[in-house]
């Protein structure tokens, strides 16, 4: 299989896991994400509600997975809970989802009522997850067994319009203008998870792209993974393993926050505020045990000067 030909994102479903086992559970009335259960098959919920009960199961595969879906929630709470915020901070009439894989937001954040939403994905993982909804939707209106005809899951954004582009060799401005993105009106850019599963050319090219197109008054939401010594032995653990813990989908940049913020400079964009997902975690009352992801994951929000500026 060619890169262009790849599989589903794997780790787009793993985040997924984190916020279905986190939902209801963790830092309750800042972090919901009832969605991403529906999101899931059957045997992707088993290590879902195992972590949901606290109750590692037998068997070193079993557990793993469990553990890698524990850890991952650990992860998505503050990571949601910053980038809701900065959302909801930064309406504007146009979301770009960048990577979007099993992200809810365009089914459960009101505060896109007025926005519409380009789910931006690898061709693979976006036709993975529009085959999601309609079985979520399917499953919700129990019209499993009846054939009946395929359901949508109600969208709360204005509308939501699902734009195929592979990072490293489509042209993202040529995709989103045959989706009706229009760069004159304000646009709130979201790139989360995404950014260290591309080349620093891949990333450079995508922040180039997406500023070619980025009216005044608009934002980036950008999570990024900045350089620390545990990732590093990680992903020379992962390459050595030939990607056997990386779901195929092994890290390939990390961004120190002073050199982020100098790329999107160069492209207008003035980093408003980057923080670590431990100090959010921290802010929402958690305790974070020095997970590496949790340290080196950062979220940063980054604005195009408004007209009047
Ligand atoms: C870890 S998932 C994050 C998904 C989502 N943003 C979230 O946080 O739930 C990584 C996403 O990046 C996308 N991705 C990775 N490399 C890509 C590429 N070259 N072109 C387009 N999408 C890519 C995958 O398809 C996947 O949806």
């Amino acid at each position: 299989m060619s890169e262009n030909e790849r599989a589903a994102s794997r780790t787009a479903v793993l985040v997924c896991q984190g916020r279905a086992a986190a939902d209801g559970r963790v830092a309750a009335g800042r972090f919901s994400d009832p969605l991403a259960v529906r999101l899931l098959s059957a045997e992707e919920r088993v290590p879902v509600d195992e972590v949901r009960a606290g109750v590692p199961p037998e068997g070193w595969q079993a557990r793993s997975r469990y553990e890698g879906v524990r850890a991952c929630a650990e992860v998505m709470v503050p990571r949601t809970v910053a980038i809701d915020g900065a959302l909801r901070a930064h309406v504007t009439p146009q979301l770009v989802i960048l990577g979007a894989g099993l992200d809810t937001r365009a089914w459960r954040l009101p505060e896109l009522a007025r926005t519409d939403v380009w789910e931006v994905d690898h061709p693979a993982s976006q036709r993975d997850k529009r085959a999601r909804l309609t079985e979520a939707a399917q499953r919700l209106r129990g019209s499993e067994e009846s054939g009946g005809p395929a359901a949508e899951l109600p969208v709360v954004a204005r509308s939501v319009r699902f734009t195929p582009v592979d990072f490293s060799v489509d042209d993202l401005g040529a995709a989103l203008d045959g989706a009706g993105h229009d760069p004159s009106v304000p646009t709130t850019w979201l790139w989360e998870g995404v950014v260290p599963y591309l080349t620093r050319a891949e990333v450079r090219a995508t922040v180039a792209a997406l500023a070619a197109r980025t009216a005044p008054g608009s934002a980036l939401v950008v999570n990024y993974q900045a350089p620390s010594a545990k990732a590093s032995v990680g992903r020379l653990l992962a390459r050595a393993m030939g990607g056997a813990i990386t779901s195929g989908e092994p890290w390939r940049s990390l961004w120190k926050p002073r050199r982020m913020q100098a790329l999107l400079a160069e492209h207008g964009l003035r980093v408003v505020s980057d923080d670590d997902l431990r100090s959010l975690t921290h802010a929402l009352g958690g305790t974070a045990r020095g997970r590496t992801s949790l340290r080196s994951g950062r979220v940063a929000v980054a604005e195009s000067p408004g007209d009047e500026d």
